[in-house]
Parts: structure tokens; C-alpha cells; sequence
């Protein structure tokens, strides 16, 4: 695997792990993680034994609490637009193939939640806490932000979130449907692995299918949704892991899926 300046690369059998490591900044997303980021997800993606990605922030305090405020004091309008059309961190981790599942440890703000939200699935320890806090520096969210929120809690509280800038605990970011389950602390980092590694188990190709297959059901409507779901499941039928799954139940074992 490559070394990275700005995270942490690992593979823990079949579940790779990317840390995000500025602890001293918080986590805080600078041109360089992004860019890092982004390509340790193209050496995950072609890594047939890399079956779920984790995503997390080092050290106890932070997730990632936002993009690096320090790079916008100097920019104007142009330079930004200049940066958010180069390759966006959040788009890779939107659009990449296997399962993604953010381990939310700490203090998730702005681009740390867009990163959250661009995951598939989102473990919050106890103690994290989330926020779209952009506009108390004049700003809106830049990376998905306004689109993602709504569609996961809703206009309602996505308007209320992003127009206060208030933080929510992640007992709230449970009831609100931004997390999938939330653990105490000193729990976070087990009840996530045996989240991705009962995943990781899965057949890789039926993963696929089914990851696209949802991420459809924001972006179509429902006949076409459904169209494309159709042609999902039949492509599972091309796959040996489909003939290994169907023989093992009939077997009345547990099925070893190839990825094939
Ligand atoms: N960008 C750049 N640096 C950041 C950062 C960010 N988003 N968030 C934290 N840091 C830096 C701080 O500037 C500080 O650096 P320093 O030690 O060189 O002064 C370091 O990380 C530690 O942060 P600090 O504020 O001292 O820790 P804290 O525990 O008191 O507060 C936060 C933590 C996350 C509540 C606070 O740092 C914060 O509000 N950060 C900004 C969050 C934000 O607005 N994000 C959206 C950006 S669009």
C-alpha cells in the first residue's frame, strides 16, 4: 500500500481502514487529504481482497472538523471554484463501488459531516457531535452538504441545521436518521469493525448492486428506480457468487463468496 502524509492506510482483513490524520488540526481537510483521500480510494477500489472501507479521524476529539478554515482566508471567488472543480474527495467516496462506513469519533463539522453523509453507513460514538456550522463564517456548505442532509433527515431539520449552524448531539443524530447507530466510546472502534466485517462477508458483486441500487432511489424517479434495480439484480444472476450463495443455502452451509 502507498504511504500517505496526511492519513493512515490499513488493511485488517478484509476491511481496509483510512484514518485521517491531523489530530493537531482537528482532521480538518486541506487540499493535500483531499487529494490523498481520494487516491488511496483508487488503490482500495482496485483491491480485490479490500471487500469495506472505514473511514475515520485520528485520535479521540475529532472525526474531522471540516474543511482546513485556514486555506479559504486568501482565496476569491475564482481560486475556490478553481478548487471545488478539481476532483472532490466527497464524489469518490460517493461513487466508490464497495461499502463505505464512517466511524464517527468526535467532533463531525462541515466537510467532516459531508464526508460522513457521502459514506453509505455512519457509526457515531456517544461523544460525537455534528454540525454544518459553515454559516457563521459566511459561507454554506460547499460539499454536498445542503443536498445530502436533506435527503437523509429531511427538509425540515436540514433547513434548521444548516441555517443555525447548531450542533446536535449523536443521540439526536440518531432520531434524525443522520446515523445508523450510535456506541459508547470505548466501543466505537469493535461495534464498527463487526458491523464491516459481517458486511465483508457478503458477496462483493450482490454489495454492488445493492449499494447502486439504493443510491438510485434519491437520484431517479420511482419507475426508473425500479427499472434499474431490475437490471441490477439480473446482472447478480451473471455472477458465481450467486451460484455459490443459492448452493450453500440449498447445502444448508455457510456460503465463501469470490467476488466473481
Ligand atoms: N480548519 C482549520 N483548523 C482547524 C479546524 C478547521 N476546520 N478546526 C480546528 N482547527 C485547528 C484549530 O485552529 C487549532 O489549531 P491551533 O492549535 O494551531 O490553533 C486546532 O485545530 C485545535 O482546535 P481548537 O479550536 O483549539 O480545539 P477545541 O477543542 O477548542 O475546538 C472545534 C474544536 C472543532 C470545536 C473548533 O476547532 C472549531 O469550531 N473548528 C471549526 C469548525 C468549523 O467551523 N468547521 C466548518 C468549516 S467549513
Amino acid at each position: 500500500m502507498a504511504s500517505y502524509e496526511t492519513l493512515l492506510l490499513e488493511r485488517r482483513g478484509r476491511v481496509a481502514v483510512v484514518t485521517i490524520n491531523r489530530p493537531d488540526k482537528m482532521n480538518a481537510l486541506n487540499i493535500q487529504t483531499r487529494a490523498e483521500g481520494a487516491a488511496a480510494l483508487d488503490e482500495l477500489r482496485e483491491d480485490a481482497e479490500a471487500r469495506v472501507v472505514v473511514i475515520t479521524g485520528a485520535g479521540p476529539k475529532s472525526f474531522v472538523a471540516g474543511a482546513d478554515i485556514s486555506e479559504f482566508a486568501g482565496r476569491t471567488a475564482v481560486s475556490q471554484r478553481e478548487v471545488m472543480l478539481g476532483r472532490s474527495l466527497f464524489t469518490a467516496v460517493d461513487s466508490f463501488p464497495k461499502p463505505i462506513i464512517a466511524m464517527v469519533n468526535g467532533y463531525c463539522f462541515g466537510g467532516g459531516c459531508e464526508l460522513a453523509m457521502a459514506c453509505d453507513l455512519r457509526v457515531a460514538s456517544e461523544t460525537a457531535v455534528f454540525g454544518q456550522p459553515e454559516i457563521n463564517l459566511g459561507i454554506i456548505p460547499g460539499g454536498g452538504g445542503t443536498q445530502r442532509l436533506t435527503r437523509l433527515v429531511g427538509e425540515t431539520k436540514a433547513m434548521e441545521l444548516i441555517l443555525t449552524g447548531d450542533r446536535i448531539d449523536a443521540q439526536t443524530a440518531f432520531q434524525l436518521g443522520l446515523v445508523n447507530m450510535v456506541v459508547p466510546a470505548a466501543d466505537l472502534e469493535a461495534k464498527t469493525m463487526e458491523l464491516a466485517n459481517r458486511i465483508a462477508e457478503k458477496s462483493p458483486v450482490a454489495l454492488r448492486m445493492a449499494k447502486e441500487s439504493v443510491k438510485t432511489a434519491a437520484r431517479a424517479n420511482l419507475d426508473e428506480g425500479l427499472r434499474r434495480e431490475i437490471d441490477l439484480f439480473a446482472i447478480c444472476f451473471s455472477s458465481e457468487d450467486k451460484d455459490e450463495g443459492v448452493r450453500a443455502f440449498l447445502e444448508k452451509r455457510k456460503p465463501e463468496f469470490k467476488g466473481r
